[in-house]
């Protein structure tokens, strides 16, 4: 009902909610150092725990190019196998290294359409240890401005724990 609605509850429960599952891939990826085995791990439990998560996974920095991103780790629709640092979403967040909101990704020039259902997207550059950036973390809604600063920083500190330090 109408009454329900409390965006400041919403806002209470998915801040939580990122927290419990930061947590919850610690405790499941403690022990194991393979890095496909974590990003496969973290690409799952994510898009299992968000109903609006459509496209969820990694783009990771070919080492050969240094430049380029190849698709990883991923849950959905089949998503296109490179992207250049610049282009797009993900090569935007490469490039700039910093997390990426997009509320209409019809709006976003050079945005690249891998399935046209997607409306929405949130990229986060993924750093290593050493500082390094190894990958991006990409998330698309088929909801339209389904992502905000609780998401970036709740995907932020997941992968800081993943990856980082
Ligand atoms: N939309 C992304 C490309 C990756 S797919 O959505 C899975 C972008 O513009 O970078």
């Amino acid at each position: 009902m109408a009454e329900d609605f409390d965006p400041a509850r919403l806002s209470a429960d998915k801040r939580g909610r990122y927290g419990e599952l930061a947590d919850e891939v610690a405790s499941v990826l403690d022990g194991e150092p393979n890095i496909t085995a974590r990003m496969a791990t973290v690409s799952s439990m994510l898009h299992h725990a968000f109903d609006a998560f459509f496209w969820t996974g990694f783009y990771v920095v070919d080492p050969d190019k240094g430049d380029e991103l190849m698709v990883g780790p991923y849950q959905g629709t089949l998503g296109c196998l490179r992207i250049p640092f610049g282009r797009g979403v993900c090569g935007a967040a490469a490039a700039e290294r910093r997390t990426v909101i997009v509320e209409d990704v019809d709006a976003f020039p050079g945005h690249i359409a891998c399935d046209s259902r997607s409306k929405s997207e949130i990229v986060t550059p993924v750093f290593d240890a050493a500082g390094r950036l190894i990958a991006v973390f990409d998330v698309d809604s088929d909801r339209p401005a389904a992502f905000d600063e609780i998401d970036a920083q709740g995907i932020e500190t997941i992968l800081r724990r993943v990856f980082g330090q």
